[in-house]
C-alpha cells in the first residue's frame, strides 16, 4: 500500500533516481504518483499526477538535485486525483511529506490546524502531516525535533518521509508500515573483500527493490522509530523519548535480476514459471530447525495458523496436511478474524503466521494478540528482515525470491511446501516429506512446458467471455478451489467462487446454467470418487466441466492433466489455474500485474 522512496547524498540526479527506483515499488500502489526535489536554490519543486509511475519518463527530473523523495499511491482517504497525490506540502511550501498508512485522528488534528489558520488543498489524511510539522517548527529550529513532536500526536499505523527547504536531512518515521534504509557505498553493491567503504548517500524506501541497483546493505526501522540522515551520517532514534537506537547493517541476498521481468511480458507469468525452482528452495530448510518446530507444535497447547488471502489458503490446506500426515489438529483463522480467538490462547499456545511480504497489517495484529497472551509465534515468510520475520520468536523463510506481481503464485507453493514439510517432520517422516516435495518440484518442472501452457491459453480463449466461473475441490483441494477463485477474480475480474464439492447440493448448484464453466480439482486418493460424483452432478445441470486431475474422466468436457503428486497434489493442481487466470486477464485486456483496486503488501487494517 503506497510506495515511498527518498534519497540524500552526493549523487546529483536524486530526482531521476527516486522516480526510477519507485518504478520498482509500483506493485505497492498505482493510482497516482509524485516527486519532490530540492533545487540548487533550496526550493522544493513538486511534480505529481494520476496514473502509473511506470509511464513517467524520469529524464524530466534530471535537473541537479541531491535530495528528493517520491511516492506511488494506493488511495485510502480521498479519491484518485492529482490534488490527493503525494507529496503534500506545508502552507509555506518549506516542508514536503510522503506517507503510507492511515493517520486515524487526522480529522481532529485538521480541525485544530484549521483553527490555527491552516488551509488544506486535498481530502487526504496525509496533508495534515506537513502542516503539523510546520506548526511544531514555530517552537523548535530543528526539523527532526518538529517531526518527532508531530509523530507523537498521530494515532494509527503509518510510515512517513519528510524534507525541509533549509535542512540537509531526510527524516522518516514508522509505526506499523515498513521503511528500510539502504546504505549507499561509493564502491556500489558488490564491494571488494576487506576494502574500506565510504558512504556516498542514504536511501529510504518502503521496500528494497527501490534501491537494489545501488546497494544491498540495509538497516531496518522498527515500529516507534525515526531515522535522520544528511547523506553522510544516519541516526536512528526512539520517537517517544529521542534515545538513540543502535542498528546493524544487513546484507540482502536477492539480486537485481530476480526482481526484474527479464524476457517475460508480465511478472505474474515469470513468477508462475519460477515455481520450477522456488519449491525446491522452500524445501531446502535446516532439518534440525524443522524438527524443533515440529516438536514445538506437538507440545503446544493449541496451534493456530493465521494469514490473509492466498497465504490464508496455504494455512487452510495445512489443516489437512497436519491431520492426514501427522494426525494432529491445528486451527486456521483469517488473520483479520483472529482477535476473538484470544480466549483460547495461553502462554503454551503457538501461533503460526504465514505471509509473503511479512508486512500485512492484519497478520501483525494477530501476532500482537498472541504475544499479549504470552504465546510463542512462528513466522513463515518470504521477505527476510520484514516486520513479521523480525518480530516472531522463530522464523522460517520460503526463499521464493522477490514476488512482484500483485497476485501471489510462487509464494503460495513455497508456503504449502514448508507447512507440509513440518507436518511430515511431526509424523517422524521428514526425509519422506522432503523426497515427495522435491519430486513434486521436478514434476512441476516437466509440466511447465510450452505445449502445456498453450493448451491452457486456448482454454482461456474459450471461456474468456464467461461472466461466472466455479471451482470445486475436496480435502486440500478445497482451499485450492478457494485460492483458484481469488486468482481468477483478482486478475481477470470474472466472478469466480470456490466451493467444497460436497457443499454444491446445499445451495450453490442452483447457480449452474447451460455452459457455466466449472473446474474440479482432484488427485488420485480416497476422495476422488466423491469429487467425480460432484463433477457429474455439475455436468448433468449443463456445466462445461474442466477437470484438473491426473487421469482423464468422461465427466470432464476439458481435461488439464496434472501429475499424481499424492499428498502434494495441492501444489501441482493450483499451477494450471494460475496460468489460466493469467491468460484470462491478458485476453480480457487487463494488466495481470496491477489489478484494479488492489496493491501488494496490505499494510492497512
Ligand atoms: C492474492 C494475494 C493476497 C495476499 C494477502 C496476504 O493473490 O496476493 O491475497 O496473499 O494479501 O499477503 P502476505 O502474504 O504478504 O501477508
Amino acid at each position: 500500500m503506497c510506495g515511498i522512496f527518498g534519497y540524500v547524498g552526493t549523487r546529483i540526479n536524486a530526482g531521476q533516481l527516486v522516480v526510477d527506483g519507485l518504478k520498482n515499488l509500483e506493485y505497492r500502489g498505482y493510482d497516482s504518483w509524485g516527486v519532490a526535489c530540492k533545487n540548487e536554490q533550496g526550493d522544493i519543486i513538486v511534480e505529481k499526477d494520476i496514473g502509473k509511475i511506470s509511464t513517467v519518463d524520469s529524464r524530466q527530473f534530471s535537473q541537479r538535485c541531491t535530495q528528493a523523495l517520491a511516492h506511488t499511491r494506493w488511495a485510502t482517504h480521498g479519491g484518485v486525483t492529482k490534488k490527493n497525490a503525494h507529496p503534500h506540502l506545508s502552507t509555506d511550501r518549506t516542508i514536503a511529506v510522503v506517507h503510507n498508512g492511515i493517520i486515524e485522528n487526522y480529522q481532529e488534528l485538521r480541525d485544530e490546524l484549521k483553527n490555527k489558520g491552516h488551509s488544506f488543498l486535498s481530502e487526504t489524511d496525509t496533508e495534515i502531516i506537513p502542516h503539523l510539522i510546520e506548526e511544531e517548527m514555530k517552537s523548535t529550529e530543528d526539523f527532526a525535533s518538529a517531526v518527532r513532536r508531530a509523530c507523537k500526536k498521530f494515532k494509527g499505523r503509518y510510515a512517513l518521509l519528510a524534507m525541509h527547504t533549509t535542512s540537509q536531512t531526510l527524516v522518516a518515521a514508522r509505526t506499523g508500515s515498513p521503511l528500510i534504509v539502504g546504505v549507499g557505498y561509493e564502491d556500489g553493491p558488490r564491494p571488494e573483500r576487506g576494502a574500506e567503504r565510504r558512504v556516498e548517500g542514504y536511501f529510504i524506501a518502503s521496500d528494497i527493490p527501490a534501491f537494489m541497483a545501488y546497494t544491498r546493505t540495509v538497516q531496518y526501522l522498527d515500529d516507534g522509530e525515526m531515522v535522520v540522515t544528511d547523506g553522510k551520517n544516519v541516526i536512528f532514534t526512539d520517537i517517544e523519548n529521542g534515545k538513540e537506537r543502535p542498528k546493524r547493517e544487513i546484507e540482502i541476498t536477492w539480486t537485481v535480476e530476480q526482481a526484474q521481468k527479464g524476457d517475460f511480458e508480465h511478472f505474474m507469468l515469470k513468477e508462475i514459471m519460477e515455481q520450477k525452482e522456488s519449491i525446491a528452495r522452500a524445501v531446502n530448510q535446516d532439518e534440525e530447525q524443522i524438527l524443533t518446530l515440529a516438536e514445538a507444535i506437538r507440545n503446544a497447547k493449541g496451534t493456530f495458523l493465521v494469514a490473509c488471502g492466498t497465504a490464508g489458503k496455504a494455512c487452510m490446506a495445512s489443516e489437512y496436511f497436519f491431520s492426514v500426515i501427522a494426525g494432529h489438529h491445528v486451527n486456521f483463522a483469517p488473520a483479520s478474524e483472529f482477535k476473538l480467538y484470544h480466549h483460547f490462547l495461553q502462554p503454551e499456545s503457538l501461533l503460526i503466521v504465514v505471509s509473503q511480504s511479512g508486512e500485512t497489517a492484519d497478520s501483525l495484529e494477530a501476532m500482537k494478540v498472541a504475544k499479549s497472551k504470552g504465546a510463542k509465534v512462528l513466522a513463515i515468510v518470504n521477505v527476510k528482515g520484514s516486520t513479521i520475520d523480525r518480530e516472531a520468536d522463530y522464523s522460517l523463510r520460503i526463499n521464493a525470491g522477490p514476488e512482484r506481481a500483485v497476485a501471489s503464485t510462487k509464494a503460495l507453493t513455497g508456503q504449502l511446501a514448508v507447512l507440509m514439510l513440518i507436518a511430515y517432520a511431526m509424523a517422524g517422516k521428514l526425509k519422506n516429506g522432503k523426497t515427495l516435495l522435491l519430486e513434486t518440484s521436478s514434476m512441476i518442472n516437466d509440466m511447465l512446458n510450452p505445449r502445456y501452457i498453450e493448451r491452457i491459453e486456448n482454454l482461456a480463449e474459450r471461456i474468456k467471455t464467461k461472466e461466472d466461473l466455479y471451482i470445486i475441490g475436496k480435502s486440500w483441494n478445497f482451499p485450492m478451489a478457494l485460492e483458484s477463485a481469488i486468482k481468477i477474480q483478482e486478475v481477470s475480474y470474472i466472478h469466480a467462487e470456490g466451493f467444497a464439492g460436497g457443499e454444491l447440493k446445499h445451495g450453490p448448484i442452483a447457480l449452474i446454467e447451460e455452459g457455466t464453466p466449472c473446474i474440479a480439482l482432484m488427485g488420485n486418493d480416497e476422495v476422488t470418487t466423491d469429487i467425480l460424483s460432484n463433477t457429474i452432478e455439475l455436468k448433468a445441470r449443463g456445466a462445461f466441466t474442466i477437470g484438473v486431475a491426473p487421469q482423464r474422466n468422461e465427466a470432464f468436457d476439458e481435461w488439464l492433466k496434472v501429475p499424481d503428486a499424492g499428498h502434494a497434489q495441492a501444489l501441482v493442481n493450483i499451477i494450471p489455474i494460475q496460468i489460466l487466470s493469467y491468460f484470462l486477464a491478458v485476453k480480457r485486456g487487463k494488466d495481470p500485474d496491477m489489478p484494479r483496486n488492489l496493491a501488494k503488501s496490505v499494510t492497512v487494517k
